[in-house]
């Protein structure tokens, strides 16, 4: 690519795996975030803010590819991801990655409807799109368990399966998709190995050396219902190799 990819929320989770890879194969990089420039970076940096719409037309600026990272975490993921389009549309066109959730069409949480509409605006955006929907990265599903590390017991969703993948094979698929011609919905990346969720705990407990006792809690609501059936799953996508066993001796190291 002549002129640099754009990704947004490169300071995130998956935004910096995105980050890494797009480096090692020697793409000029931006990187969106509302932090002010770290001393290290090696790439263009913009600092700007989706919610308010600030700084956000000089990131998008002479970029050929937007790989879409950052999330509020919440309802208005919808008008920052327009913001984004808006800005783009102005300047250029440019292709536009945007990482989503299996099941955002299965499992009521109002996250998982942001996301979705999130995905409806790229459609219908006028750019050249591509749309990912992944599973629960490793990382999260770890962070279900941490979060509650000070209790003497563990709660875990009753009746509730994980397909956790790594994220740093999602950033590879990104990375690749951001170079590639746009590609509209593509196929769902799931990961190796579909666990309950109490299984996923203990093991989490496990390996970090806690013993507390694990006790599943079924969930009321139309959205636990959801993940209960397997709608947040890939069965026939289990594309990743990392499982979550491996993820946590990786951690461990
Ligand atoms: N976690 C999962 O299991 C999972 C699974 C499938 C798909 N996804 C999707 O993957 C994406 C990344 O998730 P993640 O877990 O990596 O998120 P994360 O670690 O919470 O990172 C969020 C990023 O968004 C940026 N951000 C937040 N508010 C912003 C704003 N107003 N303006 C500009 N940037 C803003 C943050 O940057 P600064 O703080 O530096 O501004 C940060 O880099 C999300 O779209 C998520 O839905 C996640």
């Amino acid at each position: 690519m002549r002129n640099p990819i754009l990704v947004t929320g490169g300071t995130g989770t998956l935004g910096r795996a995105v980050v890494e890879r797009l480096l090692d194969a020697g793409h000029d990089l931006r990187v969106l975030s509302r932090r002010s420039r770290p001393a290290a970076a090696g790439y263009e940096w913009a600092t700007g803010d989706l919610r308010t719409g600030e700084g956000i037309d000089a990131a998008t600026s002479g970029v050929d590819a937007i790989v879409h990272c950052a999330t509020t975490l919440g309802r208005k993921d919808v008008a920052a991801t327009q913001r984004l389009i808006d800005s783009a549309r102005r300047s250029g066109n440019p292709h536009l990655v945007y990482i989503s959730i299996v099941g955002v069409d299965e499992v009521s949480l109002p996250y998982y409807r942001a996301k979705l509409e999130a995905e409806e605006r790229v459609v219908s955006s006028g750019l050249p799109w591509t749309i990912l929907r992944t599973t629960q990265f490793h990382d999260l599903v770890a962070r279900m368990t941490s979060v509650q590390r000070r209790s003497p017991v563990i709660a875990a969703l009753a009746g509730v399966d994980f397909q956790p993948i790594d994220v740093h094979e999602v950033a590879a698929r990104l990375a690749e998709l951001a170079v590639s011609a746009p590609a509209g919905r593509v196929p769902d990346m799931g990961g190796p190995e579909i666990r309950s969720h109490r299984d996923l705990a203990r093991e989490y407990l496990a390996a970090t050396g806690r013993r507390r006792l694990v006790l599943p809690i079924r969930v009321p609501g139309a959205a636990f219902a959801g993940y209960r059936r397997g709608g947040h799953l890939a069965p026939e996508h289990a594309v990743g190799r990392v499982t979550f066993s491996d993820f946590l001796a990786g951690e461990a190291r």
